[in-house]
């Protein structure tokens, strides 16, 4: 564990007396130097978690198609932007494809990466160096007046959370104290008014003992992008579900977890700047508060169909091992992997989308392509 952050943990604690969760996962995340996103690759076999993106190339293929078809269906700019980039291995297989596959639109297209860790926008320059020229680094103040497609995988998860709880009827948000040698959690009033501005607006009922994280970064984050586009469509990927879902009573311990070493571990406190700490998304919130400016649901679609629509199936049929194939399955089989819990949601903003949309597609009709590709394959059935 990093004691110094530790320290400067205790001591704002000390200090205020109390820091909310989100505070507090804030520092463990992000503190300059010492937060988990700060240092060391948090990513891949060293680190802490893959993402799809570890998992298959076929992942950013996909995606790359997926963006190329939008820009040209709309007939938008050749802009792409990413945020919250990671390894920058994702923004490379994309770039790769292009080169490969689609070399007229690789010399106009325009990426951007907008990425809060600047050890991690080191490591992202580093990964990308063959893509010299054709990525730029923006913050998201920077960033404005986008036309194109802004796109994200697992961004949200990682923004700090309120925790919230229900207590024989009365909701508290649960601090942060250090007492007695040690950091314990401790329910006080809302730390602000937009907690209960998001409950009342997603209509979210906690039942007693329920605890609920609360993602209002989430909810700043949707709005103001939504005022930085000027057309095109945004894709948010992420494990997470619609609020109905996120906080039914049969989940009473919230969804914040940590992960150290591919572990999980609901240790919250441990190894503070060392492990990951994340929690579920909840997509009504990025539904509701996106139309505030202008962001309209395009649809919301299980990764596995996402992915099927943008053409993955192709690379299964061609992977060369078995390894391969197995890794393209991870993303799209809806039980266990990647295809479990997670779920696109396409947002548009000043775009007529119509019904023939290739994400509007119906999930019915998708999975039959999909079901059909496993059973020419003969692989096994889903
Ligand atoms: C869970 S990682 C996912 C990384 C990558 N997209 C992937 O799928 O492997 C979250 C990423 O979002 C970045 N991030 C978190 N909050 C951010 C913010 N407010 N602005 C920009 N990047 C952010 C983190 O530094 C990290 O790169």
């Amino acid at each position: 564990m990093s004691d110094i952050l530790k320290d400067i943990i205790i001591k704002k604690i000390t200090d205020r007396g109390k820091i909310t969760f989100a505070e507090f996962m804030d520092m463990a995340l992000y503190y300059p130097g010492l937060g988990y996103y700060q240092k060391e690759n948090p990513f891949g076999v060293t680190g802490s978690f893959y993402t799809s993106v570890n998992a298959s190339e076929t992942f950013g293929f996909s995606i790359a198609r997926s963006n190329l078809n939008i820009i040209r269906q709309f007939d938008l700019q050749p802009n792409l932007c990413e945020m919250g980039a990671g390894s920058g291995l994702l923004a490379n297989d994309i770039l790769n494809y292009y080169r490969d596959n689609e070399p007229e639109f690789y010399d106009i297209v325009k990426y951007t990466i907008i990425e809060k860790s600047e050890y991690l926008i080191n490591n992202q320059k580093e990964v990308l160096k063959n893509h010299v020229g054709k990525v730029e680094w923006v913050s998201f103040d920077e960033f404005s007046n986008f036309e194109g497609v802004f796109f994200s995988n697992e961004l949200v998860d990682a923004f700090p959370v309120h925790r919230i709880i229900n207590i024989s009827g009365d909701l508290k948000e649960i601090y942060v104290i250090y007492k007695d040698d040690k950091f314990q959690f401790y329910p006080d009033l809302f730390s602000t008014d937009q907690i209960s501005d998001y409950l009342n607006r997603l209509k979210i009922k906690l039942v007693d003992k329920q605890i609920a994280d609360i993602n209002l970064d989430a909810t700043k984050w949707i709005r103001t992008l939504g005022e930085k586009i000027k057309k095109g469509i945004v894709v948010t990927i992420d494990y997470g579900w619609p609020a109905e879902k996120l906080y039914a009573p049969f989940r009473m311990d919230g969804t914040v977890t940590c992960y150290f070493k591919h572990k999980q571990n609901n240790d919250f406190f441990e190894r503070i700047g060392d492990q990951d700490i994340t929690a579920f998304v909840d997509f009504s919130g990025l539904m509701e508060y996106g139309k505030d400016v202008g962001l309209e649901v395009v649809n919301f679609l299980p990764q596995t169909l996402y992915l099927v629509q943008s053409g993955i199936l192709d690379y299964i049929a061609n992977a060369k091992t078995d390894l391969q194939r197995a890794a393209i399955k991870s993303l799209i089989i809806p039980e266990g992997g990647f295809g479990t819990n997670f779920n696109v949601l396409i947002q548009s903003k000043n775009l007529n989308v119509p019904d023939s949309f290739i994400h509007k597609k119906s999930p019915t009709e998708t999975f039959v392509q999909l079901a059909k590709a496993y059973e020419k394959l003969n692989i096994e059935s889903i």
